[in-house]
């Protein structure tokens, strides 16, 4: 199907939420990267669900709940096809950190010696970080920091070489950084780390409403995200898993439908995903993120990074000559701009631009390791979405030169 081309004012048309007033100014959201706006087809298809479609899933035998399984089922294959991945890969968490603590709860936590190594970049969210230190702990296992290179902010894969040993197990990765937007080489990731008899397990949060991504030509062993960041509800995230580490994985929570035959002398569980989706899952959560898929699908992809593109551009530029700015790592992604001003808290010019209306982060991101490689306590972080447009980054650019004439 040949998409239209991109048009930002049809899009803001379908996102309700951007048409409000803060502080009895416009809203200019930028903040997408921490979660995303919703679109209508979202937000009915949640209130159609419970209106007109409500039932369990997988239990029964009624018209309802025939219906909403398969719903649910064929959500699950909306995403599968999103990621290129076998259906059976799919598993349902309620976002990306509950997918990677699963990994490390039930993949890691079998596999893991003591002695043995886990390998985490430096860059990483703390969804990607502390789930290996708990797993860590109880095995007896290391985690091994792969720092980034402050200047660039960017991985040095010549480096990984060096800490790929015998004893490493895992790799885990963002495929894009929460605070900077820079784009790890993933798939040459995946490849040294198989190479060196290791899985790697991708944190796509950032990257699935950005990158085509495809698991199965990237060779990824897991690769989680959430729905919230992908237009959907929050509340709803993707765990992907090589179907054949999945068979080997005990369960995750026991309850309702991870089992075969439960009795007092023992229990069989269910095969996977099924195995890993204890008790009654978000039914609605699960067929909105399959309608966001879809509505996304018939965006024009290369139009809307393009304007994505050409927005940051336009940030970049009008930021530049703010005295005393400095962009927290070479922007290599093209939907965030991380900055600090010398000499002023992050937090007072995020206050300072919600006062006009304009949503952006500051803080530490869930970063504290990146923050300390970068020796800042914190930063502003802007995130760009296809519903921004050049009157929101021009808004934006105003607002920072005030804020910083103010402080
Ligand atoms: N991980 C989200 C962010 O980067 C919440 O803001």
């Amino acid at each position: 199907m040949t998409n239209r081309p991109f048009d930002v004012d049809t899009i803001r048309r379908d996102f309700p939420s951007l048409d409000q007033h803060i502080h009895s100014k416009p809203l200019v959201y930028l903040d997408s990267a921490a979660t995303s706006q919703k679109p209508r087809a979202v937000i009915e298809s949640i209130s159609q669900y419970y209106s007109g479609a409500n039932a369990n899933v997988h239990r029964g035998s009624h018209s309802l709940t025939a219906s909403a399984t398969n719903r649910f089922e064929a959500a699950r294959q909306t995403v599968a096809d999103f990621l290129n991945a076998p259906v059976e890969g799919i598993v349902w968490t309620r976002g990306a950190t509950e997918a990677l603590n699963l990994i490390a709860q039930t993949y890691a936590r079998q596999k893991l010696q003591p002695g043995d190594e886990i390998i985490v970049t430096e860059m990483e969210h703390h969804a990607n970080i502390v789930p290996w230190q708990i797993v860590a702990e109880q095995t007896g296992a290391n985690v091994v920091k792969w720092p980034i290179n402050p200047q660039t902010c960017q991985l040095e894969l010549a480096e990984l070489d060096n800490l790929l040993t015998s004893r490493t197990r895992m790799l885990c990765i963002a495929h894009i950084s929460n605070v900077t937007g820079t784009r790890n080489p993933v798939e040459a990731v995946i490849e040294k780390a198989h190479m060196a008899g290791a899985i790697v397990v991708v944190d796509g949060a950032q990257a699935v409403v950005h990158e085509n991504v495809d698991v199965t030509s990237m060779n990824a062993d897991f690769y989680v995200f959430s729905g919230h960041k992908l237009f959907a509800p929050a509340g709803i995230g993707v765990l992907y898993g090589r179907p054949s580490l999945l068979k080997t994985m005990p369960p995750w929570h026991g309850g309702g439908k991870m089992v075969e035959k439960v009795s007092f002398s023992g229990t069989q569980y269910a095969e996977s995903p099924a195995k890993f989706e204890a008790g009654t899952p978000n039914v609605a959560g699960a067929i909105a993120l399959g309608e966001a898929i879809h509505w996304l699908a018939n965006i024009d992809h290369k139009g809307a990074e393009a304007h994505i593109a050409a927005l940051q551009n336009q940030l970049l530029e009008g930021i530049q000559n703010i005295e005393d700015l400095r962009i927290v790592g070479l922007q290599h992604g093209a939907s965030i701009v991380a900055f600090i001003i010398d000499g002023v808290h992050h937090s007072d010019i995020a206050t300072l631009l919600d006062q006009q209306g304009i949503a952006v982060r500051s803080g530490h991101h869930c970063a504290h390791p990146l923050m300390d490689a970068l020796s800042i306590n914190g930063c502003v972080r802007i995130s760009i979405a296809l519903y921004n447009t050049e009157g929101d980054i021009s808004r934006c650019v105003a607002a920072i030169q005030k804020a910083c004439d103010l402080l």
